[in-house]
């Protein structure tokens, strides 16, 4: 299930990363990837323990904080640090699928990737090519969204970016352990929930078609969880 999460940053929060991305020194991608993805990543990174890193990752966080359509569709115990990166002409990121273990940073920590986020920092007429093409259960899908604008799929996907032939795609990914690993249970879950949601814009809450919904996605929700 790959779902689009419009706006999590707001349009001043975009330019505030940009501004520091702008002063930041960029690595090579390569330095974060396993030994079979740094055979097919080539794309730039801010080091993960610079402050830049740390300051405009805890603006995302915080901004996931704030949305209720993460929260759903992730179901989110843990998300890792996010990380920032950019696609300058040239660059790409070729079919791959991510690890599925990954190590919290200044901890002895690990989580499992369940989903993994783009969050889009360039607007799409801002560069040609750059699309991030995931194969998901209804087939190929290419993602390439305003800035601010996010896209969650589950790790499980085989995904690539495309090269990028003009301007420059920057962006912050990262990846979430989930409650609920199963990417099948975590997709029913979250048509359940966002039809409830529909439901009650048109019922009162008290209506027992909306109580008998909530109850069963609770109940659901309680037998799958895993914390
Ligand atoms: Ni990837």
């Amino acid at each position: 299930m790959l779902v689009r999460i419009p706006q999590v940053l707001t349009q001043a929060e975009v330019a505030l990363c940009r501004e520091r991305l702008e002063a930041a020194a960029w690595q090579d991608g390569r330095a974060t990837a396993g030994e079979q993805s740094a055979k097919v990543k080539h794309n730039l990174q801010i080091p993960v323990d610079s402050p830049v890193a740390k300051e405009l990752g805890e603006l995302v966080l915080h901004a996931l904080g704030r949305s209720p359509l993460f929260a759903t569709a992730a179901l989110p115990l843990r998300v890792l640090p996010p990380m920032f990166n950019r696609y300058d002409p040239g660059m790409t990121f070729h079919p791959h699928v991510d690890n599925a273990i990954r190590a919290v940073p200044g901890t002895g920590q690990r989580i499992r990737a369940d989903i993994s986020s783009t969050l889009f920092l360039t607007d799409p007429d801002a560069y040609d090519g750059g699309e991030l093409v995931v194969q998901d259960t209804y087939g190929t899908q290419e993602v390439k969204l305003p800035a601010g604008d996010m896209v969650v799929y589950p790790s499980t996907s085989l995904h690539h970016v495309n090269p990028v032939t003009a301007g420059s795609r920057w962006g912050s990914f990262f990846w979430t352990q989930s409650m609920v690993k199963d990417d099948a249970q975590r997709a029913f879950l979250y048509e359940m929930d966002m039809g409830i949601i529909a439901l009650r814009q048109d019922l009162p809450d008290d209506h027992p078609g909306v109580l008998a919904m909530t109850s069963g996605y609770h109940n659901l929700l309680r037998r799958w969880v895993e914390i």
